[in-house]
């Protein structure tokens, strides 16, 4: 900031402190101004905008500290400096208490304040550039609450702005933890509709019945335990976007039935018999590979069509592991808000690990490894052994010469992938990207157990 445009006002109630002051400090190349007492230094305080603000602490009527107090309630980033005779430790502990930057004992050496002025400035031009900066790093990383400065993640969200302000059908393709519902979420934030409402089905959470009811709502007594109309989450969604999450997982016959509804955007309740009509823009969103369903029939083509009007494929984590130091001072800020705890950063050898892990669960697991992390930590900083992390696979390949082979690899590569899913093989086929047989036959060849252990010589009975 130049030196004109840092303004300071004087206040104090003698006249001659006020008058060689300001000589000084115009000297200096500052804008000036000075107030006799507290009642028209805060008048002033009120009325414009300062960035220094010299107060003398005795003062008739309004004192300093009174001032002082006032003035970090209207201008919480000007800088106060109180100025004193009666230098006690008390009144210097209560301005300072109140947030005064500093103070001066009287008389001072005036160059002693221009030095301090100096300082100063120099501090508020670095944290209003810091601020700056970091809000334009944050907008460029930013699309909503998704952050990424990977390329293929910037060109994920060009794409997902301009279909925002369509109507069109998405369709969100990614692993699990990706990040598909929060892209859901950000593209209705950002379409025409977002004053309407955001619906969210899991389509896979419910049996077809359920779903079926779910979606379409029913009318009083069209099964049993029907024993009100019900809307559903098509209706509810009206004016607004309908998120259908793990679409890949229903079943034939609500394939055919939401055929129907995208193609004409009409439908019944179970068990009505009046057509409704709805203005939804659908969003659906899967793990699965689609193509591949379509292939062997147990996804519609049709229906395939129908949704992946816009693809939107979301690259897992271990693809763009530019964005994890970035996600993790995300995660860091965001969980440290939820959990009231400040954690500043991640220790050297902590962040590596982190960057040599594959990520099965991408960005939630990421995010779920920090909460743990944090829970844990003891200081400022996560350590290495706050992540509970194992070392990656490829350095714990058990290697009879310096590295392990292909199969060691694949080996350790399924272990852990299992550990991640918890034994679920549906999961860990899906991360892996083989169907389960196949998996089957691995674990049978590693003799691995689901839970990714090697097999035991005797094992426990199950
Ligand atoms: N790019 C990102 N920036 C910030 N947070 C993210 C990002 N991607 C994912 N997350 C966070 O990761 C978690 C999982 O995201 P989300 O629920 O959108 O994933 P998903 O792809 O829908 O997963 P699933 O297929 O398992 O339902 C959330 O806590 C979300 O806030
Ligand atoms: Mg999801």
């Amino acid at each position: 900031m130049s030196k004109e445009r840092t303004r300071i006002l004087i206040v104090d109630d003698e006249e001659i402190v006020r008058e060689s002051l300001s000589a000084w400090l115009e000297k200096d190349g500052y804008t000036l101004a000075t107030a006799p007492d507290g009642e028209t230094a805060l008048a002033r305080i009120r009325k414009e905008r300062w960035s220094l603000l010299l107060v003398d602490l005795k003062m008739p009527g309004i004192d300093g500290l009174q001032v002082l107090e006032e003035s970090r309630k209207l201008q919480p980033d000007a800088v106060a400096v109180i100025m004193t005779a009666y230098a006690t430790v008390d009144t210097a502990v209560a301005a300072m208490k109140i947030g005064a930057y500093d103070y001066l004992v009287k008389p001072f050496d005036p160059e002693e304040l221009s030095l301090m002025i100096q300082k100063i400035v120099t501090q508020q031009a670095l944290v209003r550039e810091n601020v700056l900066l970091r809000k334009v790093l944050k907008r460029d990383y930013h699309f909503r609450d998704l952050i990424s400065k990977s390329p293929v993640m910037q060109a994920v969200f060009d794409l997902a702005r301009t279909a925002a302000r369509s109507n069109s059908t998405i369709l969100v393709l990614g692993e699990s933890g990706t990040g598909k519902e929060l892209l859901a979420r950000a593209v209705h934030a950002e379409s025409p509709r977002s004053q309407g409402p955001f619906v969210a089905v899991s389509c896979a959470a419910l049996t077809e019945t359920l779903l079926e009811s779910e979606l379409f709502g029913h009318e009083k007594g069209a099964f049993t335990g029907a024993a009100v109309r019900r809307k559903g989450k098509f209706e509810m969604a009206d004016g607004g976007t309908l998120f259908l999450d793990e679409i890949g997982d229903i079943s034939a016959k609500l394939q055919l039935d939401l055929l129907r509804v995208l193609e004409d955007r009409h439908f019944f309740r179970v068990g009505g018999s009046e057509s409704i009509h709805v203005d939804v823009r659908i969003i659906a969103a899967t793990n699965r590979d689609l193509t591949k369903a379509v292939a062997d029939g147990s996804f519609r083509e049709d229906l395939f069509y129908r949704l992946n009007v816009i693809p939107i494929h979301l690259p897992p984590l271990r693809d763009r592991l530019e964005d994890l130091p970035l996600l993790v001072e995300h995660f860091l800020e965001q969980l440290g808000a939820e959990m009231n705890r400040r954690l500043d950063d991640v220790a050297t050898d902590a962040m590596g690990l982190l960057m040599a892990q594959t990520w099965p669960g991408n960005v939630r697991e990421l995010r779920n490894v920090l909460e743990r992390a944090m829970v844990v930590a003891s200081g400022r900083v996560i350590q290495l052994s706050d992540l509970g992390l194992r070392r990656p696979p490829c350095a714990d390949v058990p290697s009879g010469g310096v590295l392990g082979s292909l199969d060691d690899v694949e080996r350790h590569h399924i272990g852990r992938v299992l550990q991640e899913s918890d034994g679920n093989i549906s999961q860990a086929a899906r991360t892996l990207g083989i169907d389960r047989a196949t998996l089957y036959n691995k674990l049978r060849k590693y003799q691995l157990r689901k839970d990714g252990e090697p097999e035991t010589e005797h094992p426990e009975s199950e």
